[in-house]
Formats: structure tokens, C-alpha cells, sequence
């Protein structure tokens, strides 16, 4: 059990790569606050998790609103006075070529992407703190690091996801809070499931794979294990690539 009495707060985990870091969080013996926009779905994942004889809680939290951000740090801070592992993984995107989008939608995809992260790392600062090994987990992209049509606005966010996990793993060291990003590659979720049904699309990011196949959420949630546990106990600033080889192709 690799995380044995730690508590640990996923974002976004009501669905797909956050619902499945949850339920391997809970598995190695994490109590988990599964958190999630969408309040019946982060409900019925950890209903699913403690019918498993798992320790799981159900906030509804929408990154976006800082009052629900407030209320997460206030209800952990009163339950076990720390957080020991965190993971900004609630995440968006709007498919549009760059010259066509909106500013409302422009706008949308940071505010959850890039402004969320921004409030959970800042906001969950002294709880991880109060932990003595704190480890917090920002869930980017390989599309951070690379440009394919049409993710433009949602490659500029992961990129700057990958960034503040940088200076946020140098500011919080002093403190014994690890700051990693986890990159993953495609794998199909309610997020990709309308690109992914295209086909020429689908067969563009299979050819861009070296593995020849998209990942499974379960395989993201292994290497977010990893950066949760005291196995990565000297691990602070890195981004971990979990795409199948898609970032290190021409
Ligand atoms: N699926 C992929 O191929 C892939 C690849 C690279 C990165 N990612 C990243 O992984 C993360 C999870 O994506 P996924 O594929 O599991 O998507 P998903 O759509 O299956 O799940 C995302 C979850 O985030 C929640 N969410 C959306 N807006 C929110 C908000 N404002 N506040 C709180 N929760 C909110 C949704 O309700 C949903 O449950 C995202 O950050 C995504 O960008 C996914």
C-alpha cells in the first residue's frame, strides 16, 4: 500500500484520467476527495470506490469559482488539517482553429485550465505544507510541448501548465512539497471522444505514436502514483510523459 493514511484531493475526478488517479489512490490506501464540477458524477465515483471498501469522499467543486476552492481547503483543513497529495487534473478544451475563436471560449479554456491550476496550487499551498511531504501533481499535456490543429488555445494552456509547475516546484521545496507535472498523451475520454471519432484525426495521433495505440486512463494514473509516492521522494520540477513515445517523435 504506497499511500497508506495519506489524504489526497483529485480535481476533475468525477470522469476519466482523474476518476481512474482516484480509484488507484484509494486502492494503495489514500483517503480521497473526489472532486468535480459535476457533483453527481464525482458522487458516484466515490460511491463506486467505498462499495470496494475504499475510503473516497464527493465534494463538488468547480475550479473556476474561488468561494468553491474555498470551501474544498476549509472542509479538508477541518477534517485532517493537511493534504498530502494534490492533483490538478480538471481540465477542457474547445476544438477551434485559432483565427475562428472567441474570446468567450479563449477565456474558457484558461479559466479552467490555466486559472484553476493556479487557485488549487495556490490555495492548497498550507495544507500540503502541513503535511511535511506534500506532493502536488498538474495534470498538462503532450500538446504542451507540441502543436497540432486545432488546439492551439489548449496547447498554450498546458504549456503554461508546465511552466508554473516549474517555478512552483522551485518555491515550495523549501516547504517539502513536490511539484511535478504529468503529461500524459491521448487516451479516450469524454474529453477526446468527439476528435477521436474523426477519422483521419484518430489515425493522425495513431501514426504520431510510436506505440501504435492511445493510452488508458489506468496507465496515466500509474505514473501520477509514482509523483503521489514516497518513490518519487527526490522528483520535483520534472515533467513525466505518459504518451506512448508521442513526444519524443519528430
Ligand atoms: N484524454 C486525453 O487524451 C488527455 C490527454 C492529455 C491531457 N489530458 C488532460 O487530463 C485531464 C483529464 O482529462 P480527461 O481526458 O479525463 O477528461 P474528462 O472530460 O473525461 O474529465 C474531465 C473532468 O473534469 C471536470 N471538469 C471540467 N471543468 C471543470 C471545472 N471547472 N472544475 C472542476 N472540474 C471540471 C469534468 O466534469 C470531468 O469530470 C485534463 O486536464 C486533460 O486536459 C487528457
Amino acid at each position: 500500500m504506497r499511500l497508506a493514511g495519506k489524504i489526497a484531493v483529485v480535481t476533475g475526478a468525477g470522469n476519466g484520467i482523474g476518476g481512474a488517479i482516484a480509484a488507484v489512490f484509494a486502492a494503495e490506501g489514500a483517503h480521497v476527495y473526489v472532486t468535480d464540477v459535476d457533483g453527481a458524477a464525482a458522487e458516484a465515483a466515490a460511491a463506486a470506490l467505498r462499495a470496494q471498501q475504499l475510503q473516497a469522499s464527493a465534494l463538488t467543486v468547480d475550479v473556476t469559482r474561488g468561494q468553491d476552492v474555498t470551501h474544498l481547503m476549509r472542509t479538508l483543513a477541518g477534517a485532517h488539517g493537511r493534504i498530502d497529495v494534490l492533483v490538478n487534473n480538471a481540465g477542457l478544451n474547445i476544438l477551434s482553429d485559432f483565427r475562428n475563436m472567441t474570446d468567450a471560449d479563449w477565456v474558457r479554456i484558461r479559466e479552467v485550465n490555466l486559472d484553476g491550476v493556479m487557485r488549487i496550487a495556490r490555495d492548497g499551498f498550507d495544507l500540503l505544507r502541513a503535511s511535511g511531504k506534500g506532493s502536488l501533481i498538474n495534470v498538462a499535456s503532450v500538446m504542451g510541448n507540441r502543436g497540432l490543429r486545432p488546439l492551439a488555445a489548449y496547447s498554450a494552456t498546458k504549456g503554461a501548465v508546465a511552466a508554473l509547475t516549474r517555478g512552483l516546484a522551485v518555491e515550495y521545496a523549501p516547504f517539502h512539497i513536490r511539484v511535478n507535472t504529468l503529461a500524459p498523451g491521448y487516451a479516450e475520454t469524454k474529453l477526446t471522444q468527439r476528435a477521436l471519432k474523426l477519422p483521419q484525426f484518430r489515425q493522425a495521433l495513431i501514426d504520431k505514436t510510436p506505440m501504435r495505440r492511445f493510452g488508458l486512463p489506468e496507465e496515466m494514473a500509474k505514473a501520477a502514483l509514482f509523483l503521489a509516492s514516497d518513490d518519487a521522494s527526490y522528483v520535483t520540477g520534472a515533467e513525466l510523459a505518459v504518451d506512448g513515445g508521442m513526444s519524443a517523435a519528430l
